[in-house]
């Protein structure tokens, strides 16, 4: 398995691949099971690659994705061909925005549904994931003549990796998907962030957002799992909320290009990692 190399499917914000390094140097090199309750784009995953792991996010679409790759990789596959064989202009991108919104108001979570969300991240502004006060995904078009969405080898190996290993998928908050940790385990949190000034407002990757009291409950989680002798690291913006919370921690503070900001000038921020 160690030697395919398995990269993110979406451009998700707060992807982890160019801190990649930095976050595995911090890893212990030694746990039992791996457990990543805010999976996003899994690029941590992908790096490290264990055997045994749990991993998670409140996201109903991603977390299918994950599932019908694990499950269905050779259909979502065909159907991601036949949308890149179509030339995309507006009218496309916006009729399959249509369909991927009519799946997600009826809960119809299968193989089209992961195909859809991964060729409309392709297709949509800059990547991102913004949906309205009803969860439907409202993120303009890119206006771009886009080629193939995929990298079928890519998607290939992810689904032979997640069948042929130890990993449950689920769809849970946070602090569930980590009520059985154990002694030994080692949890990586990657949180939506604490904004970096009080005008911006939490990240919001899902209709709920990600409030004060989420960041509380995540640090009252970190000090339990650290109490009861799992290893725990976290990443979130260096800000004094975040120092705040986890005062007493060791604290590293890392430079990060942040490419989903549509202004230059805001693309290098500091960004911290915690390990205990
Ligand atoms: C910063 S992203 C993770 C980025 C990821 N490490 C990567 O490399 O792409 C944060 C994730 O947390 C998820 N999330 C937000 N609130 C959550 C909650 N209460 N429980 C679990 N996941 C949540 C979001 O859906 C999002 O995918």
């Amino acid at each position: 398995m160690s030697d395919k190399k398995m990269t993110p499917v979406l451009k998700w914000a707060g992807g982890k691949t160019q801190l990649l390094e930095q976050i595995k140097e911090n890893m212990p090199t030694e746990y039992n099971r791996y457990y990543e309750p805010f999976i996003g784009g899994a690029a941590v995953l992908f790096g490290v690659l264990p055997l045994q792991a749990f991993i998670n996010d409140v996201n109903e679409q991603l977390i299918n994705l994950y599932t019908q790759l694990k499950n269905a990789v050779e259909t979502v596959i065909e159907k991601i061909n036949e949308m890149d064989a179509i030339p995309c202009d507006k009218e496309l991108y916006y009729a399959l925005r249509e369909k991927y919104n009519h799946k997600i108001s009826n809960r119809a979570f299968d193989e089209e549904c992961a195909a859809l969300m991964i060729w409309i991240n392709k297709h949509c502004f800059n990547g991102l994931y913004r949906v309205n006060s009803k969860g439907l995904f409202n993120v303009p078009y890119n206006n771009k003549v886009n080629g193939k969405s995929i990298n079928e080898e890519n998607l290939i190996f992810i689904s032979d990796y997640l069948r042929k290993t130890d990993i449950k998928i689920t769809c849970l908050d946070f602090e569930k998907a980590c009520e059985n940790v154990e002694k030994g385990d080692f949890v990586y949190f990657d949180s939506p962030y604490v904004p970096k000034s009080t005008t911006a407002s939490f990240t919001d990757y899902t209709m709920r957002g990600f409030t004060l009291n989420d960041h509380e409950r995540l640090s009252a989680l970190f000090k339990h799992l650290d109490k009861i002798g799992a290893k725990v690291m976290l990443s979130n913006n260096d800000v004094p909320l975040v120092r705040e919370l986890y005062v007493g921690y060791k604290i590293q503070s890392v430079d990060v290009k942040r490419m989903i900001n549509c202004n230059a000038k805001k693309r290098t921020e500091k960004e911290e990692g915690l390990a205990a």
